[in-house]
């Protein structure tokens, strides 16, 4: 709410940077958390450059995609995660082939319905459950009003016979993570962009993995800085795990960096990366 407020009223460079100050003090402020990294997926074990030539994959991302764009505009959506990293998570769940995701930030739901409509096509009782502080399914409130959409994220999956493979729950991801019994093969974190949030999600996530489990980040930027002509750059997911490697150094992540396709105009770069282990 206070971001909100802070936001409409000054420059985004100034909130920006209001944001990331207050999320290093905040950061500093948490006591150190535990980051069990048993069942994280060893770094040695993964090959991402499968997911993104294989041609089948690729056959079904163009099937998909359509189908999808019909409903939910092919273009960027603000805040939603741009075209370029649609087709990358897509790839990346038609080739990890998890049963269970979980994603923390459903927002417009543009993650949530390329994930649940890999899930789909890799047949088989495969679900995503996507969680957001806020009612993104609303009918007057939902942010899909806002960027324009005709329909809010959970009608959207129904449209595209999607309903069965992703579960919308609305509350806070540490509650969320607290409380559930799941397990999951992948957790894609895209919520709050604080570094103190992602820290304290990094540690409650790495519990809820199945053997072999993967976490994914999205606004990971490398050192902090901007990673493309534009200057921008959200310093809080790589703080946080900045962090979580000092206090624990089995954590290694992987940036997936340039795809084979475009992501923003003029650039092939992502910001999405791999929470692994070392070895
Ligand atoms: C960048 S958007 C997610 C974009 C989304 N993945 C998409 O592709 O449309 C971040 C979302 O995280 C949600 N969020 C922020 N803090 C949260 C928290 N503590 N728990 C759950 N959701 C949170 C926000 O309400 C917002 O909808």
């Amino acid at each position: 709410m206070l971001k909100e407020a802070v936001k409409t009223v000054l420059p985004t460079s100034v909130t920006n940077q209001y944001f990331e100050l207050r999320g290093k003090i905040r950061l500093q402020k948490i006591p150190v958390r535990a980051f069990d990294t048993r069942n994280l997926r060893r770094f040695s074990s993964v090959d991402i450059s499968h997911g993104f030539s294989d041609p089948e994959i690729a056959k079904a991302w163009e099937d998909d995609h359509q189908a999808i764009s019909q409903l939910y505009r092919a273009g960027e959506l603000t805040m939603g995660v741009n075209p370029g990293d649609r087709r990358a998570i897509y790839s990346l769940v038609m080739s990890l082939r998890p049963q269970n995701v979980l994603e923390i930030g459903t927002y417009i739901g543009t993650s949530a319905i390329y994930m649940a409509a890999a899930l789909q096509r890799l047949h088989g009782n495969r679900r995503l459950t996507t969680v957001d502080i806020f009612d993104v399914n609303h009918p007057k409130q939902g942010a899909w009003k806002d960027v324009g959409l005709s329909t809010p994220p959970a009608e959207c999956a129904k449209a595209l016979g999607l309903s069965e493979h992703v579960q919308f729950h609305v509350g806070a991801s540490q509650d969320f993570m607290r409380e559930t019994d799941e397990r999951y093969d992948l957790i894609f974190l895209d919520g709050d962009h604080d570094a103190w949030a992602i820290y304290e999600e990094l540690s409650l996530a790495l519990p809820l993995l199945q053997k072999d489990g993967i976490i994914l980040l999205h606004d990971f930027y490398p050192g902090g800085k901007p990673i493309r002509s534009d200057g921008y750059a959200i310093g809080g997911p790589f703080r946080a795990v900045e962090r979580a490697q000092r206090e624990d150094p089995a954590i290694q992540v992987l940036p997936l960096g340039t795809l084979p396709w475009q992501t923003q105009p003029g650039s092939n770069t992502t910001t999405l990366a791999l929470v692994l282990k070392t070895g």
